[in-house]
């Protein structure tokens, strides 16, 4: 048995994060089983891009990947999973399918960076630059949007 790796400190707000995003996915799941309309849930992932999702994407981009390298084989992976995630919340098209994708593709991205990506970047990275990563991320609580709570 592996004994699983323990999130370094100055990791945490980041996987902080992840947690949210799993949230997210899981709502558009029970979004689209309660048969919610579509717009509305759209409406709420395009909400959480902007607040949350984008601001994460960039400290991974320009801060924790660079650690890596961008030829490294899981910073690829994680940066066109990154462009495919982007697409589907920016561009227009069957908003079901739509929704479908990024709920799944999402969810496995995030698995990706917390069982494969994040351990291998604890084992390279330098205490100081754990602390560009910690540093860059905002101190500031999650704050969801409870306008129209519709996976409740
Ligand atoms: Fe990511
Ligand atoms: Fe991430």
């Amino acid at each position: 048995m592996h004994k699983p790796i323990k999130r370094h400190l100055l990791l945490q707000d980041l996987s902080r994060d992840h947690h949210h995003g799993l949230l997210l996915s899981w709502k558009i799941r029970t979004g689209l089983k309660k048969g919610i309309d579509p717009t509305c849930i759209m409406k709420y992932v395009k909400w959480f891009w902007k607040n949350h999702l984008a601001d994460h994407f960039e400290i991974e981009e320009k801060i924790v990947f660079p650690l890596l390298g961008n030829d490294h084989e899981l910073i690829k992976k994680a940066l066109s999973e990154h462009r495919k995630i982007k697409r589907l919340i920016e561009r227009d098209g069957d908003l079901d399918k739509r929704l479908n994708f990024i709920e799944s593709l999402l969810e496995k991205h995030i698995r990706f960076e917390e069982r494969v990506l994040f351990n291998k970047i604890q084992l390279v990275a330098t205490e100081v630059e754990l602390k560009q990563i910690k540093a860059a991320h905002s101190e500031d609580k999650f704050i969801d949007n409870l306008e129209d709570p519709f996976w409740v």
